[in-house]
């Protein structure tokens, strides 16, 4: 059997071809080995959903797919195709919104396996005493966030993939998501890492330590390298008290300047009970009614009136819930009094706060395909970004629409360009670059960065060199020449 073709077993599961030309090394015999022919797929049919990303802007393929079960087989299928110099494309949920994790179209003629790490979803331990948890790489991130509730903890990464994204990723990508105002990037959730090496051998560094200075932090090479360095296969994550009271309040501003005030007066007033604080445009708002109505499910207004730009802000503590309310209903009067809002419709009860939520995570879907950019600047700066952004791409795209939203806390906005028609929208999207350029010239003026959250994988690699001095581009590629000599590792992504 030639190619990716291959036989099916009496459980219809797709069987490794056995011929040498399908299987040139042998490379794949022996992976089926270590992890189990019905854990190595190869047809069209088995493969498909893990050569194309979410987007489905990037698809690529591979010799295989290889599904390790535990850190000593993960180990194995490197090592293995360390010798036979094939390149190891880690993945996890691949929700990737950069081509990171799924092989490139053209890698330079080298052969690639797909390494899932699926399989690798136990949480090893939990020690609520010394507030962490210990899970494998392919955990989802929603489980991890659901075990540490269930032993009364929150983990507090939290995006709108929660339910597909895996810790391996999360990792691997450094993410950010609406909770990072307050707890951090993903960067800041991690205390050890276990890692497996290009040449297969295992690091294992589950410290549970909140100090620990005996040399360079290693883990903190992994997280962020997107899979370049090192496949993660766990890591202790750090737990937090789990709120007993919260508020969730979709605020209405007259504009990114006014959001950006009541973010540091609701900061002077309410401190780190501002969890989450998340800029929405009138643009995604009506994009969310629109797309869940045609979806057959309404979307109302959260306010009466229509307004230009809202904020939908979390305020959570411990402590009783009456107190939290007194406290968030006053600091919002005090704001809407100063005039730094315009309305205010506090949710009062867990579906009605349920239901805010369900909005901004829709965002992605509702406006699916446009020009996007995932960037950041100091959050002072947010307000020029959007008004010199703006007033830039339309003198240049004129009719263009921003689909602007996002974590503002961190200065992090999702500024996705689209046109009024879908038409419309196709022809801009084909002038994706000049419509980057306009917005990254922007950017460059506020030191702003091309990514503050989604990494860079195969979409931004190329755009990067424009933003990183040479020195940087010389320390990273030096590191990854120490790490990865053979550029095994994810190639085509990052560097
Ligand atoms: P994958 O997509 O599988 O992989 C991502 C990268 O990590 C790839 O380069 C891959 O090679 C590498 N990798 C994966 N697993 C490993 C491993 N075990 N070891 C080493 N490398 C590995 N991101 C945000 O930061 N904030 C958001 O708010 C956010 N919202 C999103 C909303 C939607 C609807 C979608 C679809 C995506 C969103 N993302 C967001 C992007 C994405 O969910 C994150 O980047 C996430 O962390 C990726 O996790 P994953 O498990 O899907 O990783
Ligand atoms: C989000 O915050 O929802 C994502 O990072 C943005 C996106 O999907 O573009
Ligand atoms: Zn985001």
């Amino acid at each position: 059997m030639a190619g990716g073709g291959a036989n099916r077993d009496n459980t219809g599961m797709a069987t490794i071809p056995h011929d040498a030309a399908a299987d040139p090394s042998g490379l794949l015999s022996r992976l089926a080995a270590v992890v189990g022919e019905r854990n190595l797929l190869t047809s069209a049919a088995d493969t498909a959903a893990y050569y194309t990303d979410w987007r489905r802007a990037f698809s690529g393929a591979g010799l295989a797919v290889v599904r390790p079960g535990s850190t000593e087989e993960v180990a194995q299928v490197v090592a293995l195709c360390a010798a036979a110099g094939v390149a190891v494309v880690p993945q996890s949920g691949n929700t990737s919104l950069v081509g990171g994790s799924v092989p490139i179209a053209a890698a330079g003629g080298r052969a690639q396996v797909v390494l899932s790490l699926a399989r690798m979803n136990r949480i090893r331990a939990l020690d609520a005493l010394n507030d962490t948890v210990t899970v494998e790489a392919g955990c989802v991130l929603q489980a991890v966030q659901q075990a540490a509730s269930e032993a009364g903890r929150l983990f507090p990464l939290s995006l709108a993939a929660e339910g597909s994204c895996q810790i391996g990723g999360n990792l691997s990508t450094n993410a950010g998501g609406v909770g990072v105002l307050r707890y951090g990037n993903t960067r800041d959730l991690v205390l050890g890492l276990e890692v497996v090496l290009p040449d297969g051998r295992v690091w294992n560094g589950l410290k549970g330590l909140r100090k620990d200075n005996t040399g360079y932090d290693l883990k903190h090479l992994f997280v962020g390298a997107e899979g370049t360095l090192g496949v993660i296969t766990a890591a202790v994550l750090k737990l937090f008290p789990k709120p007993s009271a919260s508020c969730t309040a979709w605020i209405a501003v007259r504009d990114p300047l006014q959001a950006v005030e009541l973010l540091a007066a609701l900061r002077a007033r309410l401190g780190d009970r501002l969890t989450a604080f998340e800029l929405i445009s009138r643009v995604c708002l009506d994009s969310v009614i629109a797309f869940t109505k045609a979806k057959g499910t309404a979307t109302p207004d959260p306010l009466p009136g229509r307004h230009d730009w809202y904020v939908l802000a979390e305020i959570t503590d411990g402590g009783a819930q009456a107190a939290l309310a007194e406290r968030t209903e006053a600091a919002l009067m005090e704001c809407a009094e100063a005039g730094i809002l315009a309305d205010v419709a506090l949710a009062q009860s867990e579906a009605q706060a349920q239901a805010l939520w369900n909005i901004r995570e829709t965002i992605p879907e509702a406006q699916f395909a446009n020009v996007k950019h995932d960037v950041s600047v100091p959050v002072s700066k947010i307000p020029q970004l959007v008004d010199e952004g703006m007033a830039a791409l339309r003198a240049k795209f004129p009719g263009c629409v921003g689909y602007i939203f996002g974590h503002i806390g961190d200065g992090n906005l999702h500024y996705n360009i689209g046109m009024a028609d879908e038409a419309g929208t196709r022809a801009l999207m084909a002038q994706s670059k000049a419509v980057n350029a306009v917005v990254y010239e922007v950017l460059a003026r506020l030191n702003g960065s091309i990514s503050a959250e989604h990494g860079l994988g195969q979409l931004k690699r190329e755009e990067i060199r424009k933003h990183k001095s040479a020195l940087e581009f010389e320390l990273m590629e030096r590191i990854k020449a120490a790490l990865d000599p053979q550029g095994l590792m994810n190639p085509g992504k990052v560097l």
